[in-house]
C-alpha cells in the first residue's frame, strides 16, 4: 500500500472527527484542534487495521459502546504524546539536587521525602529523579525516600516499570551514572538498577480523576503535560497540586508552561522552577 492510499485508507469525517475530539477531552482532559486531524487520523488508523474495521464511523460507535472501555483506554494511549528523555531540561535536577535536597539534609527535623512524576511518560523523568535522590542523599542518614510515577498512558507505565531503554536513550546520561545505575541488558539496551526502582511506585494515573494517595509531597514534577489542557483545567489542576504540596514545596512545569494568569498559590523562582506559598 502507498504511503497516501495508507493516509486515505479510511474516510475521516468532520462528524466522526468532532465524537473523537469530545472523547478525548472526557477521558483526558486534551483538547484537540483541528490541526491535530492528521495527527488522529495518523494514530487511530492503527487502530482500525488491527480490529480489522472498515471505516472510523464503526470506530466512534465502538467507542460510544458499552462494550468501548477497553477500546477507549487504546485510544487514549495512542492520542497521547509521550516524548521525554533523561534529564530533559537538565536544570530542574541540578535544582533538585543543589537546593532542594540541600535544604532538606539541613533540617534535622525530618528524614522524609516525597517526589511525584506527574505524567510520567516511559520513566525517563522518574529515573532522573531517583538518580538525583541516590546521589544526593545517599550517604546521609536512613531517608524515607519515595518517587510516586503516574502516567493515564498504561504502556508508557508498562515501559517505564520495565525500566528497559535503548542504550542510545542515555546520551544525555553523564558516564558515573551510567555506570552507577544502569545494566546492560539484551543487544542494544540496558536496565534501570534495583537501586534506583526501589525509590519508584509506578502507577496509571489520569490527573482528573481522584487522586489515590494522601500526600503531601516536597517536590511535583509535572512537566510537558498541561500543555494539551484548557486554563480551566490547568486552574483546577495546580489548585489541587497546590493541597498536596508541603507549605514551601516545589513545583516543576515544562519549558513552554506556566502558572500565571492559572495559579497565584505558588511564587516563580526564575527557568519554570516554582514554590508554593499559600
Ligand atoms: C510529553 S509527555 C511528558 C513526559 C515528562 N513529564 C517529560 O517532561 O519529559 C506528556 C505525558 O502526559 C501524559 N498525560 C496526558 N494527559 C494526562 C492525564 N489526563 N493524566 C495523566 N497523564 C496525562 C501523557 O500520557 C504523556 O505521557
Amino acid at each position: 500500500m502507498s504511503g497516501l492510499q495508507q493516509r486515505t485508507q479510511f474516510p475521516l469525517g468532520e462528524g466522526e472527527f468532532s465524537t473523537i475530539v469530545r472523547l478525548v477531552r472526557e477521558e483526558t482532559g486534551i483538547v484537540l484542534s483541528a490541526q491535530k486531524r492528521d495527527l488522529v487520523y495518523g494514530r487511530l488508523a492503527k487502530r482500525l487495521r488491527a480490529m480489522g474495521l472498515s471505516d472510523f464511523s464503526e470506530y466512534c460507535e465502538l467507542l460510544e459502546s458499552e462494550d468501548g472501555e477497553a477500546e477507549r483506554r487504546n485510544m487514549v494511549n495512542a492520542i497521547t504524546t509521550n516524548l521525554t528523555g533523561f534529564f530533559r531540561e537538565p536544570h530542574h535536577f541540578e535544582f533538585l539536587g543543589d537546593t532542594v535536597l540541600a535544604e532538606l539534609k539541613e533540617q534535622a527535623s525530618t528524614s522524609r521525602l516525597r517526589i511525584w512524576s506527574a505524567g510520567c511518560s516511559s520513566g525517563e523523568e522518574p529515573y532522573s529523579i531517583a538518580m538525583t535522590v541516590r546521589d544526593k542523599l545517599g550517604a546521609g542518614p536512613n531517608w524515607d525516600a519515595k518517587i510516586l510515577a503516574t502516567d493515564i498512558d498504561t504502556n508508557m507505565v508498562a515501559h517505564a516499570k520495565a525500566g528497559r531503554y535503548d542504550a542510545s536513550r542515555l546520551s544525555t546520561v553523564s558516564a558515573e551514572y551510567r555506570r552507577r545505575f544502569f545494566r546492560k541488558a539484551d543487544e542494544g539496551h540496558v536496565v534501570a538498577a534495583d537501586d534506583l526502582k526501589e525509590l519508584i511506585t509506578f502507577n496509571p494515573l489520569n490527573l482528573f480523576d481522584p487522586w489515590p494517595m494522601r500526600g503531601p509531597f516536597n517536590v511535583i514534577f509535572c512537566r510537558n503535560v498541561v500543555i494539551y489542557f484548557s486554563k480551566d483545567d490547568q486552574r483546577s489542576l495546580f489548585a489541587r497540586y497546590a493541597d498536596f504540596l508541603v507549605p514551601g514545596g516545589w513545583l516543576f512545569v515544562g519549558h513552554s508552561e506556566t502558572l500565571y494568569g492559572v495559579s497565584d498559590r505558588f511564587r516563580h523562582l526564575g527557568r519554570t522552577i516554582y514554590q508554593k506559598v499559600s
